[in-house]
């Protein structure tokens, strides 16, 4: 989604801008500008990538103190140079950056033309500016106000003029917005990895705030005109967390750093025996006992993870639970009833569908833990309680260190509740945690499949088309495994439950489709390599992910990865990474830009 960066104090604005929409270049984008002020305000912008700005700027610099800058993803206006933003209003004396979407902006756009005010886009940004144009007299801070009562939609803005050189505006409605206090310097961004190197202290904005900034204070006022007084809190993320290091990509990154994350993840919640949530869980042990049914709910990666929290929770909670793609759940004429609990998931905290379905759910008094990575997030305000899955930044857009994070943390949490619940017996759990304990070191040796699996992507980089099949616990890792490939190497690919096979898609299979086979030693095992024969026989070339000594999977498939022996609800943590691998390996194979696939976005706060 769009990207916004803003900054007031003493080094070079467009210096600083650049870097910051540079951090933010895995949101997705498509176009960027910048605008500064520096007797009166200069800008440019571009469709395409930021080095094309940058040579922009090479060319015909613009400096300054104060300034904001954009990468935008379309939603409403082609991608042209003239609906890259920032916008500015008749005059010239206003330039502002969106993200989110004015819904009435159509109502808006006809009346200010019939004022007399020419518009240069076919985007709904522009409104607010000449929005703002029409309410300023000296106060931009009355026009702001004067201007966000009449916006309908969501909407995260930074605003200069070139009246007020000293002054950089911020507002935020949905979309998030978070400033970086500094050394007489502050900055504003959409994501805290654009405030690195910069800010010491950070405070998130909140939902209809508006901040004003100077380069050595700033004043944050609701849409009412009261002043909020809150605490910034330390700036806890640091550059190596967002820097690619020694890696070519940030996904190939996030995929090694697997091991340490569920470790770490396991030395946070392992205490001896017990398992320990965040302090944020705030639900008592008598409401977890009440608990009838639970609904999980998230989009993409996390749905998936979803469904293998399903099973954790029906195998070691006995709790009916349902998984539903929020994006459908929010429009459904979903029947909520009894003790029902609401678990959304998400990386980012932000997911627009996400938010809406917890939204729906609260409405209708459902109480709600939200599973997320990004702490003080949108969902992580309105859900009732949250865990946490710790998986440090992640950068690139395909979600592969908090998928195993969440999976891990769905676990954690189906342990926690069976203990309150007393649903699993001590010499049982006391197993598993055992079992844990091995992860880590196992994940590393998954690892060292890279080199097999590079070669096995080169062996199969002519298809088009892939099928995933899996069983169970791994049929959501099969989906996900599709999922990977898909987004960032553009070879269409299906996940498909091995069973259902014989009664549709198999018609699909030819030598030139690839199976990709999830049969780890499980309870399925034998029905899985039952539908591998199936596909087999039908002249399908089988590549295999299964347990380390399995002879009769070798004699089946062109190529086994092998896993080691696991249980059954370890096996989607370990089957996750020869996946991500595989897509990886692909993706570079075609050439594909990895961390920032066409057409998508890291966090998708549009519906
Ligand atoms: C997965 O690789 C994707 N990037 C995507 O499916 C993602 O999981 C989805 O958009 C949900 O995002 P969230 O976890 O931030 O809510």
């Amino acid at each position: 989604m769009c990207g916004i960066v803003g900054y007031i104090g003493g080094r070079n604005v467009s210096n600083v801008v650049m870097v910051g929409l540079e951090r933010l270049e895995y949101r997705g984008y498509d176009s960027c500008g910048i605008a500064t002020v520096n007797g009166g305000l200069k800008i440019r912008k571009t469709a395409g990538r930021l080095q094309q700005l940058k040579e922009l700027l090479a060319r015909d610099p613009i400096n300054g103190k104060c300034g904001i800058g954009h990468t935008r993803w379309a939603t409403h206006g082609k991608v042209t140079d003239e609906n890259a933003h920032p916008f500015t209003d008749c005059t010239r004396t206003i330039a502002l950056v969106h993200n989110g979407i004015v819904e009435n902006y159509r109502e808006l756009r006809e009346r200010l033309i019939k004022a007399g005010h020419h518009f240069v886009s076919n985007t709904d940004t522009e409104v607010i500016v000449h929005l703002l144009e029409s309410y300023y007299k000296r106060d931009l801070l009355s026009a702001i106000r004067k201007t966000t009562a009449e916006l309908k939609g969501t909407y995260s803005l930074t605003i200069i003029s070139g009246k007020e050189p000293d002054r950089l505006y911020a507002v935020k409605t949905g979309s998030p917005l978070v400033i970086g206090a500094g050394h007489d310097e502050f900055i504003v961004a959409s994501d805290a990895p654009a405030l690195i190197g910069i800010a010491r202290k950070m405070l998130p904005l909140r939902d209809r705030e508006i901040a004003v900034l100077s380069r050595d204070s700033v004043s944050v006022f609701d849409f009412n005109g009261k002043r909020v007084v809150r605490p910034f809190t330390r700036m806890e993320l640091k550059q190596k967390a967002v820097s690619k290091g020694r890696y070519p990509h940030f996904m190939r990154k996030e995929i090694f750093e697997q091991p340490k994350v569920i470790e770490e993840n396991i030395e946070r919640r392992l205490k001896g025996n017990s398992i320990l949530l965040d302090p944020e869980f705030l639900f008592y042990p008598d409401e977890v006992e009440e608990i009838e049914r639970i609904v999980i709910q998230g989009c993409g990666t996390s749905y998936h993870a979803g469904l293998i929290g399903r099973y954790y929770f029906e195998k070691f909670c006995r709790i009916p639970v349902s998984v539903e793609i929020s994006s459908e759940l929010r429009t459904s004429e979903f029947v909520y009833n009894g003790h029902t609990f609401m678990l959304p998931i998400s990386q980012s905290g932000e997911t627009a569908d996400t938010l809406a379905a917890l939204r729906e759910a609260a409405n209708r008094g459902i109480k709600s833990l939200a599973v997320l990575n990004v702490r003080r997030s949108s969902i992580d305000r309105e859900a009732n309680s949250s865990v946490y899955i710790h998986a440090g930044p992640e950068i690139g857009v395909a979600s592969t260190k908090t998928y195993t994070a969440q999976i891990f943390t769905l676990l954690a949490l189906a342990l926690a509740f069976a203990r309150i619940r007393k649903t699993l017996p001590n010499g049982q759990h006391d197993e598993i945690v055992r079992n844990l304990q091995r992860l880590p070191g196992q994940m590393k040796e998954v690892l060292e499949l890279d080199r097999k699996i590079k070669e096995t992507a080169s062996h199969l980089s002519f298809a088009r088309d892939f099928l995933f099949l899996g069983r169970g616990v791994n049929y959501p890792s099969a989906l996900e495994g599709a999922l990977k490939l898909k987004e960032i190497s553009y070879v269409h690919a299906t996940g498909y439950p091995a069973g259902e096979m014989k009664h549709g898609p198999i018609s699909l299979i030819t030598g030139e489709v690839p199976v990709i086979g999830i049969a780890p030693h499980d309870s399925v095992y034998s029905k899985m390599v039952s539908n591998l024969a199936e596909a087999k026989a039908r002249g399908g070339k089988i590549i295999a992910i299964g347990t380390q000594g399995d002879k009769e999977l070798a004699e089946l498939a062109e190529s086994v990865l092998y896993i080691p022996e696991a249980p059954e609800y370890l096996s989607p943590l370990l089957v996750a990474l020869p996946l991500q691998l595989l897509a990886y390996h692909m993706a570079v194979l075609h050439g594909c830009d990895v961390d920032k696939p066409r057409n998508l976005a890291k966090s998708v706060t549009v519906e």
